[in-house]
């Protein structure tokens, strides 16, 4: 069958060009159209979906050039029951990802794919993940029947032309094919609904091997913008280790001293736990300063100086919306100011938006995140808890104009943190890179509203924050943080350090307040990396020695709620150990022997601990 293309083809790719028709071919759209990325191209197809009712336009008072979408209450976060690793063997996925054979996976979605854009157009965006022609950059190119995923990777991602010249005939490019599963018939259209298909034919599936991306059935976030989780984190993640870097699901901030002198760390909280807040706060300790470079995935590669160096392969930010204020993150607020897509929050009267949290009490006439009146007191948020904002970062007032350096920012510190009710000290510093590595392993975090099918509030093991995007068996991710550390290369490692800021007292109330009094927390990590900062050895880490921690006009946090945050408590580490044992036996033998030997260590404190003999 002949495609018919809507634009002038922009590339003599022969290899793309045929990848392009075959999936017009079984799709069978209405005409091929390639994405520019220009801005006449985003407002063109916005004003396509507003005027179909898909999207609503903002007051310009309130919000220039921003827009509200609602989707479907089916579709409204990542699916991981339904996210796929189809490596070629089944150990290759290992035991934390779902795995289907390949060629069974492609033979049914196949299926799926067959006429499934009857009556759309099929959309080809070529895009770069990280600045055009960094050597750490990789050029994807996704197929998609989604106006709203186009202006989604405008915002995203970098579009266009750029990409395709640095492509040129014959470049590597990762082919991420998309779908919303949702044909129409002849003379069918949405009526302003949001296309998608019923859970149990969705499929976001990866195949590392071949570093393909097929993705069906959903229009939302991680699931339809493919150049994120599938591309920068999956198959980044698979491509990583086979050629010794890092692709990880982490912040990168930079911090300065009064001094003026500047490092950068990164951070690793997953889904919904803070890497947004914490890339652009505000500190709230006089002289500092924190500049934001990434706030959800960084890519990390050694460089000639021993260092391990930073880019953000991302142009935007896809934030999480509710619990956004002037107060916690007023950063985030200008940037959402214009250019901003907002899915699923609540629509005032004026048709401005409005979320939970946001900072002041919802106004009248609202309606909201599924279409409806809202009113106070309500038993349904007026938006949904993963409502998410689509913002640019160099729109971000805090962004640091080294931003999008392609040699990336040498990395002083590496944090993870997750979301731990009791347990985990408000900071602690690893003993050294493989205790870090541990460190990483371990990360809990109660379970949060980012992932569809996952029940919130339960704590659950999410190494590195990397449970739902690791592209390979995290066994054997396990094993490369652990060889990068001993690479002869690798002679000016950063520290890891471990932070939770979500301690909770008696009565379920925060110890720690949190947002820009975490530059607190970061002041010391800041100072440890210099050599300074005062610390006290504990069995679990280094931790800031009593008043390290500067307390300043903080407010609301008294010395015992400081010991509470501070304490290592043996008989909850003893239980938390018999949990990690469950925790890391799920990797058998890929289980690297440096991580158990550190839990034997751990193990091996608490008995003595018991017995009166203390060890580590
Ligand atoms: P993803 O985009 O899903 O990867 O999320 P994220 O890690 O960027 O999380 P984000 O910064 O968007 O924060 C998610 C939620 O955690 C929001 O409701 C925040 O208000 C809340 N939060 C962020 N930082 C803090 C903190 O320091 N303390 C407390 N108590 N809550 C926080
Ligand atoms: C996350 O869930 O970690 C996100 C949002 O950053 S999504 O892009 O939908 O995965
Ligand atoms: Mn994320």
């Amino acid at each position: 069958m002949e495609v018919k293309h809507l634009n002038p083809v922009p590339t003599g790719h022969r290899r793309l060009l045929k990848w392009v028709e075959y999936w017009a071919g079984l799709c069978e759209p209405v005409g091929v159209y390639w994405c520019d990325g220009s801005s006449s191209e985003y407002d063109g197809l916005m004003k396509g979906m507003i005027e179909s009712g898909l999207a609503v336009e903002l007051s310009r008072e309130k919000h220039s050039d921003c827009v509200l979408f609602r989707s479907d209450p089916s579709d409204v976060a990542r699916v991981e029951n339904r996210t796929f690793i189809a490596s070629r063997d089944k150990d290759g996925a290992g035991p934390t990802n779902n795995w289907i054979d390949p060629d069974e996976l492609k033979e049914t979605m196949r299926g799926l794919y067959a006429g499934c854009m009857k009556g759309r157009v099929m959309y080809v965006i070529p895009f770069s993940m990280g600045p055009v022609g960094s050597h750490i950059s990789k050029i994807g190119v996704e197929i998609t029947d989604s106006a709203y995923v186009v202006v989604n990777m405008h915002i995203m991602t970098r579009v266009g032309g750029a990409v395709l010249d640095t492509l040129g005939e014959n470049g590597e490019f990762i082919p991420c094919m998309h779908s919303v599963g949702k044909p129409l018939a002849d003379g069918e259209s949405d009526g302003g609904k949001w296309p998608c298909a019923p859970l149990e034919d969705k499929y976001i599936s990866h195949f590392p091997e071949t570093r393909q991306i097929w993705s069906y059935g959903s229009g939302y976030g991680g699931n339809a913008l493919l150049g994120k989780k599938c591309l920068a984190l999956r198959i980044a993640s698979a491509q990583a280790r086979d050629e010794g870097w890092l692709a990880e699901h982490m912040l990168i901030l930079k911090i300065t001293n009064p001094e003026g002198e500047s490092r950068y760390m990164t951070g690793a909280f997953p889904s919904a736990c803070g890497k947004t807040n914490l890339a652009m706060l505000i500190p709230t300790i006089p002289g500092w300063k924190v500049e934001t470079i990434g706030d959800d995935i960084a890519w990390m590669k050694i460089g000639d100086d021993g260092r391990l160096y930073a880019i953000n392969p991302e142009a935007g930010f896809f934030g999480v919306a509710p619990g956004t204020s002037e107060c916690s993150n007023p950063n985030a607020m200008r940037t959402i100011d214009s250019e901003t897509i907002f899915t699923n929050v609540a629509l005032t009267g004026d048709r401005d938006v409005w979320w939970e949290n946001i900072g002041y009490p919802p106004p009248g006439g609202l309606t909201d995140w599924t279409g409806a009146p809202w009113k106070e007191g309500a038993e349904r948020p007026a938006a949904h808890p993963n409502a998410r904002f689509t913002a640019r970062a160099r729109n971000c007032p805090s962004i640091a104009p080294e931003w999008e350096d392609p040699a990336g920012v040498p990395v002083s510190a590496i944090i993870v943190g997750g979301r731990r009710p009791s347990t985990v000290p408000l900071v602690q510093e690893a003993f050294d890179w493989n205790h870090g590595v541990f460190l990483g392993s371990i990360l809990g975090s109660e379970v949060t509203a980012a992932a569809l099918d996952i029940k919130a509030g339960t704590v659950r093991r999410d190494p590195f924050a990397m449970l739902p995007f690791c592209g390979y068996n995290m066994g054997d991710y396990f094993r490369h943080w652990i060889d990068l550390g001993a690479a002869p290369s690798a002679t000016a490692l950063p520290k890891i350090f471990s932070v939770n800021w979500f301690r909770r007292d008696r009565d379920g109330k925060w110890l720690w307040p949190g947002y820009g009094e975490n530059s607190r927390v970061l002041r010391w990590i800041f100072e440890r990396c210099e050599g300074t900062g005062a610390a006290v050895r504990t069995p679990i880490g280094y931790m800031p020695a009593p008043g390290a921690i500067d307390r300043t006009g903080l407010e609301g946090v008294t010395d015992a709620d400081m010991e509470e945050l501070l304490s290592f408590d043996a008989d909850e580490w003893r239980a938390e150990a018999e949990s990690i044992r469950e925790h890391f036996a799920r990797f058998g033998d890929r289980l690297p022997a440096e991580l158990r030997s550190e839990l034997d260590a751990l193990e091996s404190y608490l008995d003595s601990e018991q017995d009166g003999s203390r060890r580590r």
